[in-house]
């Protein structure tokens, strides 16, 4: 047996309570405190004693002083049945159980560890049946206790408490967009249009089942966000981009740690920008990995930039070496940008250590520039990057480009090392 699934070498490999303890401390948790964790425990590794092993590190983190909270639900609600329904059936009216926040289950598919976190010892849990958070530790009782039955993301509930407690929000393994915590940016931004949605739902009052009528925004879609990425998931790169939040690794799992008070307010700040101001011009373009169907237009980009680049005329069919090149190479990705019509960027993202990547070949059409296209490409490549395990990325730049200096540090970019020649 020994060797076989529970070698260190073999990802995602075993990964043991006093490791999740410190990487989560290394990441940049405290003792003291206050915590919201989204998890997802299959990507941390295989954790020696069971996941509720993962809730014993981040505790042990934290601390006697410390507090955890995780956003649980109710697996029983009968939520997407009832939603904007214009009444309830008799018979869910009859039948369905109400919500007890002292028994009603907690949302599996949200993390197997929202169960285990409201089942541990000295757990409160607040009594909205769809928004439901749990807690232990010392501010478990304040985050949780009175929870608004209306618009349970608003100024009075766990979240915002979150935030005035100066708390931070944890993502082991959990996609950007989770973050349950921008649910309560979408609540607090002032633009027109959020979406409203009213449903009943079934709860425990005084040992009898009461239906209550609930109006929130809808947490599926506030807003009209009409891009291919996830817009929770835009607003924590983004937020990432400028040089905040910590991203790091807990086990197998890429983590990020946020300030939830600063978090919120760049997201509110974001949002109003997207929603209010006239929209900015974005582009048509899509960002895909390039193939080898790509060869030939890739050639004409890279023509085009080499000729910008130097100021003389170059052929698209001498570069079709180094287009070769750049798509066979396996420590390399090529990324572009294509309208319905033509490729109107690139970037290549290359693993050049275990913790560095570089970006080359950053190139947008100069009819496309201004669009946001750089910024897209930079998304997926320092994905990529940070996938392939990268903690930095960086590049090399003409000093006298202008331009690109200016975009790169809209990126969140700056200057690491200097090489400095002289003509000979
Ligand atoms: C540099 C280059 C790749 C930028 O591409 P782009 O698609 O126009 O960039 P984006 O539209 O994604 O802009 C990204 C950010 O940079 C800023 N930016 C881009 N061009 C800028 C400029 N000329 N002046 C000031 N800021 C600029 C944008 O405002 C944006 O920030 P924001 O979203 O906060 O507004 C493009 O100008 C280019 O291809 N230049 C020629 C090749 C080159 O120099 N490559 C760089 C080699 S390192």
């Amino acid at each position: 047996m020994a060797g076989r699934c529970c070698s260190m070498t073999h990802s995602p490999g075993l990964v043991t309570r006093g490791q999740i303890a410190l990487q989560v401390k290394e990441l940049g948790v405290s003792p003291g405190d206050t915590v919201m964790l989204h998890a997802s425990v299959g990507s941390i590794g295989w954790i020696a004693g069971g996941p509720s092993e993962v809730l014993g590190g981040v505790l042990d983190a934290i601390g006697a002083d410390g507090t955890l909270m995780m956003y649980v639900g109710w697996e029983g609600s009968p939520y997407d049945l009832l939603v904007n329904a214009p009444q309830v059936p008799p018979a869910i009216l009859a039948l369905w159980p109400p919500y007890d926040p002292a028994t009603s289950r907690a949302m599996h598919a949200w993390s197997i560890l929202t169960e285990y976190l409201r089942t541990w010892p000295g757990a409160r849990r607040s009594q909205h049946p769809d928004s439901s958070f749990a807690a232990v530790g010392r501010l478990a009782d304040e985050l949780t206790r009175d929870h608004p039955l209306q618009y349970g993301m608003s100024e009075s509930s766990p979240l915002a408490k979150l935030c005035q407690h100066n708390g931070k929000v944890l993502l082991l393994g959990a996609p950007l967009s989770s973050l349950t915590l921008l649910h309560h940016a979408e609540h607090l931004a002032d633009v027109p249009n959020k979406r409203i949605v009213r449903y009943k739902a079934p709860i425990l009052r005084d040992e009898n089942k009461a239906w209550i009528d609930i109006e929130e925004f809808d947490t599926t879609e506030c807003l009209p966000w009409r891009k291919p990425i996830d817009m929770f998931e835009a607003i924590a790169r983004q937020y990432l981009q400028e040089g905040h939040g910590v991203v790091g690794r807990v086990g197998a799992a890429t983590s990020y740690l946020f300030d939830a008070a600063e978090l919120t307010q760049f997201a509110v700040d974001w949002i109003e920008e997207q929603f209010l101001e006239p929209p900015k011009e974005v582009s048509e373009a899509q960002v895909r990995i390039a193939d080898d169907r790509d060869h030939r237009e890739l050639a004409d980009l890279y023509a085009a930039m080499e000729e910008e680049r130097t100021g003389t005329p170059v052929s698209s069919s001498r570069l079709s070496t180094r287009i070769d090149e750049l798509l066979e190479d396996r420590d390399r990705q090529v990324l572009i940008a294509e309208t319905s019509e033509q490729l109107v960027g690139m970037l290549v993202a290359r693993v050049e250590s275990a913790q560095r990547g570089v970006l080359e070949y950053a190139f947008v059409d100069s009819g496309y520039r201004r669009h946001g296209i750089l910024r897209e490409l930079e998304i997926e490549a320092s994905t990529y990057l940070r996938e392939q395990g990268c903690s930095a990325v960086g590049f090399e730049l003409d000093a006298d480009n202008q331009v690109a200096r200016e975009a790169w540090t809209a990126l969140g970019y700056t200057p690491s090392r200097e090489s400095w020649e002289r003509p000979l």
